[in-house]
Order: C-alpha cells, then sequence, then structure tokens
C-alpha cells in the first residue's frame, strides 16, 4: 500500500513523511499538482494528502483534475490547510467526494488515525474486490458449465429421440414378425386339421351314402312314395349342411385376424373341440369340459383358438406316446382364479418329463421325433404379448396341466 503526499514546500513535505512513517505504507511525496496527477495516472494509492495552497496549481484544482481520471473517482483526498477554511470552500471539497481536511500545524495522532482509516477501506475494497472477481469468475464457471450442461441434454434429448425411434422401429419389426411366425404356425395347424376334417365327414359321407342306397332301394321295391323321398331329402340336407358347418369352421378358424375384441373364452373352447372331437374320439380320447361360469377375455378369439389347439395336440399326442391303443382323456376346466380367467387342459399322457419342464416354451424345443417344438413357443407369445396374460404349465396325477391365465375384463363388460 503507498500513499501520495503533495505540498510545494519541502519541510512539509518531510515533517508529512516523518508522521506516516512506521505506519506500513510506501510514502510517494512530490511537490506539485501536476507531478501528482501524472503519478496518480498509473499508481493505486490508499489517499492522497493534498496541501491546498500550492502556486500554479491549488489542491481543489488538483482535486478536480484527479477526479476526471476515471480510476481515481473514489480516492480519498485529505486537503491540508494552514488556516480554517470558509464553508464555500469546505463545499467545494466535499463537492470532489469522499475528502476530508486537516489544519496545520498537524496533530499527528489525528492525521495517522485518519490515515489508518483509509489504510482499512482500502484493504477491505481490495478485499471486497478480490470476492467480487472471484464470484464473477464462479459466475463464469457456473454460466460454462450450465451451458455445457444444456448441451450435453440436449444431446442425451436427441439421442433418446432416435433411440425411441429405433426401439419403436425394433417393436414394429418384432410385432410383423411375431404375427408372421403366429401365421405360419397356424397353417402348420392346418396340416393336422385337414385330418381332423376327413374325421369329420366320414361319419356324414356314409350317411349320405345310406340316404342315397335308401332312395335307391325304394325305387327299385316301388316304395318310393312323394313322402318317402322328401324324408330322405331332408335327411341328405341335413348332412350337407353338416359337412358345410364343419367346413365353415376350419375357414373361420383359418380366417385372417380382426383386432382385438371381448370374447366368450367358453365359445372358444366349444368351436376348438368340434374341430377336433372326431379326430379324438377316433383315437379313443374323450373330452370332457367343465365350465363353472361364462368369462371373457379380451384379445382375437382365433389366435386363442389357436393356443388351445396347440394344448389339445400336445395332450392327444402325450396320450398317443403312453396308450398308443387305449387312449386317454383330456379334461378341459374354465374357472375364475382372482382376477384372471383361467383355463386349464389335463391330460392323462403321463406328463412333462422333467428334463423338459425348464425348456417348454424355447423355441424349437420339442421331444418329439418329428415335433417341430414351436407350439408352446407360440401359445405362450400370443397369450402374453396379445393378451396380456399368462401360461403355465405343471404336472398333475395322471399328465400334464397346462394353464392359461387371461385378465378378466373391467366390470361391466358383457356378450
Ligand atoms: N401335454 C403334454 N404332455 C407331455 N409333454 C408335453 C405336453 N405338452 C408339451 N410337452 C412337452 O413340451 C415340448 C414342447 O411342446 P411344443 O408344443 O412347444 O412342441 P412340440 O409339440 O414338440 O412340437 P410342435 O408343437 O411344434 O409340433 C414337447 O416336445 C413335449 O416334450
Ligand atoms: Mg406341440
Amino acid at each position: 500500500m503507498q500513499i501520495l503526499i503533495v505540498d510545494d514546500t519541502q519541510s512539509e513535505l518531510l515533517e508529512l513523511k516523518a508522521i506516516l512513517d512506521n505506519m506500513g505504507l510506501k510514502i510517494v511525496a512530490v511537490d506539485s499538482g501536476s507531478k501528482a496527477l501524472s503519478c496518480l495516472l498509473f499508481q493505486d494509492f490508499v489517499a492522497v494528502l493534498l496541501d491546498v495552497d500550492m502556486p500554479l496549481m491549488d489542491g481543489f484544482e488538483t482535486a478536480t483534475l484527479l477526479r476526471k481520471q476515471t480510476r481515481n473517482l473514489h480516492l480519498p483526498i485529505i486537503f491540508i490547510v494552514s488556516e480554517p477554511i470558509l464553508d464555500s470552500e469546505r463545499i467545494k471539497g466535499y463537492q470532489l467526494g469522499a475528502v476530508d481536511y486537516i489544519l496545520t500545524p498537524i496533530i499527528p495522532e489525528i492525521l495517522r488515525s485518519k490515515v489508518a482509516v483509509f489504510c482499512d477501506l482500502y484493504r477491505l475494497q481490495k478485499q471486497e474486490l478480490v470476492i467480487s472477481q472471484n464470484l464473477q469468475d464462479k459466475n463464469t464457471l457456473i454460466e460454462q458449465q450450465n451451458l455445457k450442461l444444456l448441451e450435453s441434454n440436449e444431446a442425451i434429448k436427441q439421442l433418446n429421440k432416435n433411440l425411441e425411434s429405433r426401439v419403436n422401429d425394433a417393436l414394429i419389426k418384432i410385432r410383423e414378425k411375431d404375427h408372421l411366425m403366429i401365421h405360419q404356425s397356424r397353417l402348420a395347424l392346418m396340416g393336422e386339421m385337414i385330418g381332423n376334417i376327413a374325421h369329420q365327414w366320414r361319419q356324414p359321407l356314409n350317411s349320405l351314402g345310406l340316404v342315397l342306397g335308401n332312395i335307391q332301394d325304394a325305387n327299385q321295391h316301388q316304395q318310393l312314395t312323394p313322402e318317402y323321398l322328401a324324408h330322405q331329402i331332408s335327411e341328405g340336407q341335413r348332412l350337407i349342411q353338416k359337412m358345410s358347418t364343419t367346413i365353415r369352421d376350419f375357414q373361420d378358424f383359418f380366417r385372417p385376424d380382426k383386432k382385438s375384441e371381448y370374447f366368450q373364452i367358453s365359445r372358444c373352447i366349444t368351436n376348438s373341440i368340434e374341430l377336433i372331437n372326431d379326430s379324438f374320439k377316433a383315437h379313443n380320447i374323450t373330452i370332457t369340459v367343465h365350465l363353472s361360469e361364462e368369462l371373457v377375455a379380451l384379445g382375437s378369439p382365433n389366435e386363442y383358438s389357436q393356443v388351445l389347439l396347440n394344448l389339445f395336440s400336445n395332450a392327444k399326442e402325450a396320450i398317443f406316446d403312453k396308450h398308443p391303443d387305449h387312449g386317454g382323456c383330456i379334461d378341459v376346466q374354465l374357472r375364475r382364479a382372482g382376477s384372471e380367467a383361467c383355463v386349464t387342459i389335463s391330460d392323462s399322457g403321463g406328463g412333462i418329463c422333467d428334463s423338459a419342464l425348464q425348456h417348454l416354451y424355447e423355441p424349437y424345443f420339442t421331444t418329439k421325433i418329428h415335433g417341430g417344438g414351436i407350439g408352446l413357443y407360440m401359445s405362450k407369445m400370443i397369450v402374453e404379448n396379445s393378451m396380456s396374460g399368462r401360461i403355465s404349465a405343471s404336472n398333475g396325477e395322471e399328465g400334464a396341466q397346462i394353464s392359461v391365465f387371461t385378465p378378466l375384463p373391467p366390470i361391466g363388460v358383457l356378450l
């Protein structure tokens, strides 16, 4: 820290120096206002002691000019006056801001204490400057970090957007693939179903043959009355109707899916059984159905039937595998299980072997020589993805028990 003293009288300069000595200040002494101004141009001072009574440029003039230097706008000035000054001059000094007066002869303690106050002020100002500089630096840092954060947020947003659209694209592709697989697996079931159509047509076709034989016999024996003919024709039409219903049922099953709808589960059970019943009967497999109440599910009834047909087909194959000659039985139960509808298909095929239990739903997992390992994988996919349900498998006393759970619709949905 340094202090500037300005006095045209050398002896007074020396006196001032002596008073301010030992205050820890560097003392810069000059003997004119102009020299003072050039010192103040580039250097920092705690305060300036300014003799008012100087030739050429007096103290007030010097003060007025130094205030014009922006760096000295608030520099404390102590005017040294040799006699009490007029109020008008005092006011003139005060208008120059941050000023004080001291009268000669100077009382050292008074000057020293005044200068000490300015020193403290200077120190405080410097500290404040450092603090505000620090604060400014920190603010700049925070602003830069905020900017970086904003940029990163923007980048993350962009990434998320891209990711979202890529996930959506992938999901759409997976959905499309799922649908394709479901359809392909339904087509695969068709092979089996054609065998079932043959079974279901065998009996009405035989009967139709008998009806035609009856007409021929009656004609040969001249017993073909109009009433008899009408009766036989109506019987023939009934049989043809039955066969055409079978075809329609199969066609319905293979018809492309409509969008999701509420449907009665019991109807799906009955329809699926109708498609396979004759064929199963021919293999001595009896199907028993227990419907405790009408329950509704949301999804595609055809896909649900596809699940049931897969389960029936597995049950038939297990029974066939265990007792190729005796046949067996399949039990179908529909019940409410908490907030879900549950269809359990139990068979007497001996059950699922332990090693298979944990792999049942993996695609292409099969224990059969000609199996594709698609049935349960597909069933699980339909039940979980299209119907928000679940599927579970366990072994009962006589064989496997596969349960299909689907969420019950909100109260009020009735069909
Ligand atoms: N009711 C059942 N009883 C015994 N084992 C079963 C039963 N259902 C399924 N499994 C076992 O689970 C395996 C997988 O069944 P899944 O229906 O997925 O394929 P698959 O019947 O072998 O072939 P696909 O259905 O493609 O013709 C079967 O190979 C069989 O070992
Ligand atoms: Mg199968």
